[in-house]
């Protein structure tokens, strides 16, 4: 393979700009070509792209964002316009893409391998919501930043004795709620595996109350829509059921794209540099379309279509020491 090209698209993630830095000099290095696309499957669309070179490369590894720029893309959802993608593909000299981002991204992927163009994707999304992969990259980094909130909203919190609930991103998927939950020392965590009761909510918060805590905190995921026997639930009307059912001020925090904002954490750079070289690697060895990921610290690649097809699930047991640590369930 002679020349290959990488995007980035979705919800941008820190730790996109160490993928691309990786892969293009990855590809350099075995003297292949290696073009950026701009914009995600939309610049593709458009054939904005342009050769990379190293210097290209430089001072963007410890920067959050992405270089090529992100997008998500309703054309692309349609047969025609993914043919005039393979078709622009061509028209560079293109023959193998590395893809960067989550779920819609890697769908994207495959429906490119379907009309028979090599794709290699690489985890990137704050939510960690692939099934095929223990670890997306930008979800140390999202973690870190939840909890540097969460420090700060515990200080404030305490002095005014207040319930504070911080409601974090994640779409469906609870792992940004449950690891910065659990590291941050939150009361209860809610998350959308896991179906959860308000009365069950107001009764943890007035248990800790009742041993003496003078705050309490609640970090809710924001795919959390149904409580059972409920309506969907914003954190502002937790914020008020709570004040009301427990007799305590409540405050609610929704911090938003600050989540998917600032430097990639090492980790994030580390298994960004490393799968992203691997996709390289798996284009100049000319394999079939695959996602690279990693289960526990290992690398692994799984054929893209596999990958698209697992789901993920919410690990019970973080859950429950989260629970022991607040206090019991
Ligand atoms: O997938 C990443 C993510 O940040 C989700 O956590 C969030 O639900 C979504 O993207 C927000 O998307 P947008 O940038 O389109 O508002």
């Amino acid at each position: 393979m002679k020349r290959i090209a990488i995007l980035t698209s979705g919800g941008d993630a820190p730790g996109m700009n160490a993928a691309i830095r990786s892969a293009v000099r990855s590809a350099l290095n075995r003297g292949m070509e290696a073009y950026g696309i701009y914009r995600g499957y939309e610049g593709l669309l458009d054939g904005d792209m342009k050769e990379m070179n190293w210097a290209s490369m430089g001072d963007i590894l410890h920067r959050g964002g992405t270089i090529l720029k992100t997008a998500r893309s309703n054309r692309f959802m349609e047969l025609k316009w993914q043919e005039h993608a393979v078709q622009m593909l061509e028209t560079f000299g293109i023959e193998g893409l590395i893809i960067c981002g989550g779920d819609g991204t890697h769908k994207g992927g495959l429906d490119l391998d379907k009309l028979g163009f090599r794709v290699m994707a690489v985890p990137v999304t704050i939510d960690n919501d692939l099934g095929y992969t223990d670890y997306t990259i930008g979800f140390d980094t999202a973690v870190n930043t939840i909890l540097e909130l969460i420090s700060k909203i515990r200080d404030t919190s305490s002095a005014h004795e207040r319930t504070t609930i911080v409601e974090v991103m994640g779409r469906n998927c609870g792992d940004l709620a449950l690891h910065s939950g659990l590291s941050g020392g939150a009361d209860v965590i809610m998350v959308p595996e896991i179906p959860v009761d308000i009365n069950e909510v107001c009764r943890k918060v007035l248990r800790g109350q009742s041993t003496g805590k003078n705050h309490s905190l609640i970090v809710k995921a924001e795919g959390v829509s149904h409580l059972s026997g409920g309506d969907p639930i914003s954190a502002e009307e937790l914020a008020v059921i709570m004040e009301e059912r427990t007799g305590r001020e409540a405050r609610c925090v929704v911090p938003g794209y600050i989540q998917r904002g600032g430097n990639p954490t090492g980790r994030d750079r580390m298994i960004a540099s490393l799968t992203a070289e691997k996709a390289v690697d798996l284009l100049y060895n000319d394999y079939e379309s695959r996602a690279i990921g990693m289960s526990g610290d290992e690398l692994i690649t799984v054929p893209l279509a596999e990958a698209t097809e697992m789901k993920k699930e919410i690990n019970e047991n973080i859950y429950k020491l989260a629970e022991i640590m607040a206090g019991g369930m």
